[in-house]
């Protein structure tokens, strides 16, 4: 077959592909390698038509063969990451993301795909929803908006303040809400929260902007002034994957920066708080209860919390992470268990 008429037949490949039609998308493949001969990217498209069919031997035996071609072929080895969760073998899934990451460091697909297998359950953003439905708090802030997506979550009558120096809203919030461009450092200087919200102190926060841990570290602070004995304080990004995407500078798509150091600073610093991880997809989230807000421990101690902070390195993980992090299982029963009634 001629180029053109093999160009033709990909596009109509992938057409069918678009419309989901993977058993047809699957003969015009079939019908071109036997035109063209094997290519390694054709094969991991057969591999990836039979896999959303469900025929996951047959992917298997697609995918290795793409590989025995080209041994760095990315969505083939990414085939057989899927083809391994879908029979349940985790631990060869997550192997193979590593794999994949060592040819290929910050393949952001390998490092959604490995966080997802180490975090099953609800997503940040479902546990965030469950507990503005369980809290139906009266006030809510938000350090770190971007689109809203997260606004989104809270209900009216929720009063909501949106804190982000760049927002970038494109999502409808149907809870009454201001948003101030500004840095969380800077809101807080000028603006009386609580005068913001027309509330007496926040019942809720979510602490997802500047992603460097003594930032977090100030925005709790700052919120723990208007919080009361209910409040629930919320941090995202605190289960870090790997070393590359927990440094403090951006190197990789999927990044959550060293936010996660701020669990165990509060752990040590405020022994009085109920601190614990939640381990939600993509990052993990921090759940922070038991405020007091005329504690002035960690502005006391702030040049030791600091110090604290700096000597922390991602393989303090490396041992008893679970317990270090306070981790609790990531479902609504033990979530439920922490949150005030
Ligand atoms: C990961 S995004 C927030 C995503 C959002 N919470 C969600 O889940 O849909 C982080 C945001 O933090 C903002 N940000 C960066 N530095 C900040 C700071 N110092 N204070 C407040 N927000 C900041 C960025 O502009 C960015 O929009």
């Amino acid at each position: 077959m001629n180029q053109e008429a093999d160009n033709i037949q990909l596009e109509r490949a992938e057409n069918l592909l678009k419309q989901e039609n993977w058993a047809q998308a699957h003969a015009v493949y079939l019908q071109i390698m036997q035109d063209e001969g094997e290519s390694d990217q054709l094969l991991t498209k057969l591999g990836q038509t039979c896999f959303r069919q469900s025929q996951v031997e047959p992917a298997i035996d697609y995918f290795t063969r793409a590989l025995a071609l080209n041994s760095e072929a990315v969505e083939a080895h990414m085939g057989l990451v899927y083809c391994a969760s879908s029979m349940g073998d985790i631990a060869q899934a997550v192997e193979r993301c590593k794999h994949v990451l060592e040819f290929k460091p910050g393949y952001q697909p390998a490092h959604v795909m490995w966080a997802s297998l180490l975090l099953p359950g609800a997503g940040y953003t479902e546990v965030l929803k469950h507990c503005h439905q369980k809290l139906k708090p009266k006030s809510y802030v938000e350090i770190g908006v971007e689109s809203g997506k997260s606004l989104t979550l809270a209900n009216p009558p929720t009063q909501c303040v949106g804190i982000d120096p760049k927002p970038q809203v494109v999502e409808t919030i149907s809870a009454p809400h201001k948003i101030f461009a500004l840095e969380s450092d800077i809101f807080f200087q000028q603006h009386d929260l609580l005068a913001e919200l027309g509330c007496d102190h926040v019942d809720m926060a979510f602490i997802d902007g500047m992603h460097h841990c003594e930032n977090v570290l100030r925005d709790f602070i700052n919120i723990e002034k208007f919080s009361q004995p209910n409040t629930v304080v919320l941090i995202h990004d605190c289960v870090p994957l790997d070393t590359i995407t927990s440094t403090r500078e951006r190197n990789t798509n999927f990044w959550s920066g060293d936010i996660w150091k701020v669990i165990p600073c509060l752990k040590k610093f405020r022994p009085d708080l109920g601190v614990f991880t939640i381990p939600a997809a993509p990052t993990g989230l921090g759940l922070v209860v038991k405020l007091n807000a005329s504690s002035t421990v960690l502005e006391e101690n702030m040049e030791e919390a600091l110090a604290y902070l700096r000597q922390l390195e991602f393989d303090y993980l490396d041992e008893d992470k679970s317990s270090k992090m306070s981790v609790i299982r990531n479902a609504w029963p033990s979530i439920d268990r922490l949150l005030p009634r």
